[in-house]
């Protein structure tokens, strides 16, 4: 590896990422039934039919899991908080839930580990998926409830907080291409979403507010978008996926707008009154998370809006098939802080890749993954050179984990998980980010 601490600025903080279904295990501790369970329960949604009932098993390990945090000399923590845990019928607070976060909390902190969290990545309480999810208006209302009980207990400790990690995946995947859990392919169900996920992140975020919290942000994952040749309609769709991707959600919450282009697909579908919800969903955040991880090639594919495709690239790609392709990740930075947010910091949020890691002679090497975060490291070191407030780097992901409709097949971690025992295994990139991370 080419870069150590010593390169980024004081103050830079170094991070590694998880989120609760992925690693907690929701079998325990009164967690209740997501809209996960569901998905992956209905045959052929996720690989092997495969649920996160157990995952990591982090919910009864989580004090091991810390040290391995604290052993790699992170600065931040980036975990979430299960809505699911923390009131299992959607509405109803469950007391171990919140003590478990409290435990949690108090375990970063013994250890100087910041702690930095997400309220909502993607296990959403069946009983609200029962009254249409992120459909229904109403979610935001329920969301700044629940980000109320969770943050009334342990937002005192928190570094930063951001309400939704990843608003495309809840709303785009999730509802237009049903890949994700709910499962929807629907048109309609997506312009809600859309929608309504800003809208329960500008109340959260006001909620928080009055709670007296600051350090508050978004997380957005971005995803680069070039055509795939040079031809106009090309480009167009290109700017489509880009419009839809990236554009829609950093312009909601910083431009108080939606791009025409979207605009020009999802209009018809829209809630009534979407125009008017701009002062919450604007609601001002202190930092910027940006989640980046590949790019796209996108092509005219015909057939109905938003009528593209997606084409093969010719770059080296992980084992989940995606391009390599850090130079998106210094456009995004430099892009986002020109066009959107200005001096607001920024910081990244989750970046890494899969790899079919195995253990040999009781070590894991894992040089793809070293090579991506060098060259991830690289554009920041551009970013940061041309004046991008960009004030952390955080990587996903802490350990294997279960990558959703891919099962616990893709592992994304630094740390291996045999699933079989549980037993955790650094690999080769955390012992070299540990020195490097070192003071
Ligand atoms: C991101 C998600 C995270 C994980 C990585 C690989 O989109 O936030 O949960 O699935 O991708």
């Amino acid at each position: 590896m080419t870069y150590t601490r010593a390169d980024f600025p004081e103050g830079f903080d170094f991070g590694v990422a998880t989120s609760s279904y992925q690693i907690e295990g929701h079998g325990f501790g009164g967690a209740g039934p997501t809209h996960w369970d569901d998905f992956a329960a209905t045959p052929s949604n996720v690989k092997n039919a495969e649920n996160g009932r157990l995952a990591c098993d982090h919910y009864h390990r989580f004090e091991a899991d810390m040290d391995l945090v604290a052993g790699a000399n992170f600065d931040c923590y980036r975990f979430s908080t299960s809505w699911a845990r923390v009131m299992p019928d959607g509405f109803t607070v469950n007391p171990e839930g919140l003590d478990f976060y409290d435990r949690l909390t108090d375990a970063m902190l013994a250890r100087g580990i910041k702690p930095c969290a997400t309220l909502y990545h993607w296990e959403l309480p069946s009983p609200i998926a029962d009254r249409g999810g992120w459909r229904n208006r109403d979610i935001a209302d329920w969301f700044a409830d629940y980000t109320h009980a969770i943050m009334s207990r342990i937002g005192d400790r928190m570094h930063s907080v951001a309400p939704i990690n990843e608003p495309w995946c809840v709303a785009w995947l999730s509802h237009f291409e049903g890949y994700h859990a709910p499962g929807l392919r629907d048109i309609r169900a997506t312009a809600r979403a859309m929608h309504h996920v800003l809208l329960a992140h500008g109340k959260a975020i006001q909620t928080m507010r009055g709670l007296g919290l600051s350090n508050l942000g978004a997380v957005f994952n971005l995803e680069w978008a070039d055509p795939a040749d040079d031809s106009l309609e090309a480009a167009e769709k290109a700017a489509l996926y880009d419009g839809i991707y990236n554009r829609w959600f950093l312009g909601g919450v910083f431009k108080g707008e939606y791009p025409q282009n979207v605009l020009g697909g999802l209009e018809p579908y829209m809630p009534d009154g979407w125009q008017d919800d701009f002062g919450t969903i604007g609601t001002p955040v202190d930092w910027c998370g940006l989640n980046y991880y590949t790019r796209k090639l996108i092509a005219p594919s015909g057939g109905a809006w938003p009528g593209f495709k997606e084409v093969e690239g010719p770059l080296e790609k992980t084992l989940m098939g995606w391009e390599i392709y850090p130079e998106g990740l210094y456009n995004f930075l430099t892009r986002t802080a020109r066009e959107y947010t200005g001096t607001l910091p920024l910081i990244v949020t989750e970046n890494g890749l899969a790899s079919p890691d195995v253990i040999e002679n009781g070590a894991i090497e894992d040089p793809q993954r070293l090579a991506y975060i060098d060259a991830h490291m690289h554009s920041l070191q551009r970013a940061l050179a041309e004046g991008v407030p960009l004030r952390g780097y955080y990587l996903w992901s802490l350990m294997d984990n279960y990558e959703w409709a891919c099962g616990y097949e893709q592992r994304f971690g630094l740390v291996h998980v045999d699933f079989e025992t549980l037993e955790r295994t650094p690999k080769a990139s955390y012992h070299a980010l540990a020195k490097r991370l070192g003071r």
